[in-house]
């Protein structure tokens, strides 16, 4: 298999202009159409993977499955090749960044702006779900945030290297029967191997917003057997300090159930519900801000929204029992209320007013 450089010319047709990402898969690179265009993205399996029957398998797959979704939020695919040497295919050319980098740049992201990228990856789930498409990869690497039509924040969601159609009777491209994805943003269910639904990748979109609240993974610093652990028994860090202690900590505790019974039905479902708590959000920010200053836990007064969250102790997950101080580690309760009292879930908007989880000084800007 050859290694692409920048200077080739792919199946005659596609002229290598720069490497532009790289992943665990594949490598991604800006070509220039010969036969004219605009630039596209020419993506090839890595060189070590390139003769595997598995990743061709895959790479194949990824094709098939992401031609036939439409959604503006989920990259379009053109041309898959293959002129001998290289296996690749192309696709639209996205400008911006992953929204990997996107927070480790600016950290916690304001409430709005984090409801309304997540608000675009249900969108384009909500199409693929449809089509009995689960992605299974929904990590902040692979979600762009375009700069498209006077938009700085259109969502492309991309890579669906990993993604599975519904349709038992397809072969499962798995590798010597290991749990595929990236471990801290699996849904329990991919970790123990078992039936895979529209709710696995909805555990994701909950783990990634509360990724782009907290400015970081909700599983920051534990090694991966306890993040495995951790996931399936269905806990998950102390609520206090971190976004399950802001009103879309309730959303973000229905994904997160270790049930998917138990977690939103389609993303059509979680995004409704996702509308409904940002609507509220303006009114919350209000209180908060007349509530007087609150200290968190290192004594200091209302750390300023762009500081890195607290590192939380690990504490029962349940909402009020964890306010409780030095609470040991417990599983979800199976009492938990579901989303579909989300009036009521909404009372932490007044009940827990604390500036410290959606600070009046969280900055905001015109664009979102
Ligand atoms: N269409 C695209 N336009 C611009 N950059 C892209 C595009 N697709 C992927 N990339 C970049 O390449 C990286 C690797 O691509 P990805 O499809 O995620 O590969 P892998 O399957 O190996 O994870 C991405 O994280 C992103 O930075
Ligand atoms: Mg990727």
């Amino acid at each position: 298999m050859r290694v692409l450089e920048p200077g080739d010319v792919v199946d005659g047709r596609f002229l290598i202009l720069e490497e532009i990402g790289k992943g665990g898969m594949g490598v991604v690179f800006r070509a220039l159409p010969l036969e004219g265009g605009r630039d596209v993205a020419l993506k090839t399996l890595l060189p070590r993977l390139a003769d595997e029957p598995t990743s061709r398998a895959r790479f194949t797959r990824e094709v098939e499955l992401i031609r036939c979704l439409k959604s503006p939020h989920t990259v379009a695919v053109d041309a898959l090749g293959w002129d001998g040497e290289v296996l690749y295919y192309t696709m639209e050319l996205l400008e911006g960044e992953p929204l990997e980098a996107f927070i480790r740049q600016r950290g916690r992201l304001p409430a709005a702006l984090a409801l309304r990228i997540a608000a675009q990856i249900l969108q384009s789930l909500t199409e693929a779900h449809d089509q009995g498409i689960i992605h299974r990869d929904l990590t902040p690497s692979n979600i762009f945030l375009c700069r498209q039509a006077g938009d700085p924040y259109f969502v492309k969601v991309f890579d669906f290297g990993l993604a599975r159609h519904l349709d038992t009777t397809l072969p499962r491209l798995t590798i010597g029967g290991m749990a595929m994805g990236t471990l801290p943003y699996m849904a329990p269910e991919q970790l123990l191997r078992g039936q895979l639904s529209p709710a696995t990748d909805l555990y994701t979109v909950g783990q990634l917003l509360y990724e782009m609240l907290a400015g970081q993974n909700i599983y920051n610093g534990l090694n991966n057997a306890s993040i495995i652990e951790h996931k399936v028994q269905g806990r998950f860090p102390d609520p206090k300090d971190t976004p399950l202690a802001d009103p879309l900590g309730a959303i973000i505790i229905k994904a997160l159930q270790r049930d998917p019974d138990r977690r939103y039905r389609t993303a059509e479902q979680m995004r409704q519900h996702m509308a409904i708590l940002g609507r509220l959000l303006p009114l919350h920010e209000a209180e908060a801000s007349k509530a007087p200053p609150a200290r968190n836990a290192c004594g200091t007064i209302n750390r300023p929204c762009d500081s890195p969250p607290l590192q939380s102790d690990l504490v029962d997950s349940d909402h009020n029992a964890a306010r409780r101080p030095n609470t040991a580690e417990s599983q979800l309760p199976t009492s938990r209320p579901t989303i579909a009292a989300l009036p009521v879930v909404t009372s932490p908007v007044t009940r827990r007013r604390s500036p410290r989880t959606l600070p009046s000084s969280r900055p905001t800007t015109g664009s979102f």
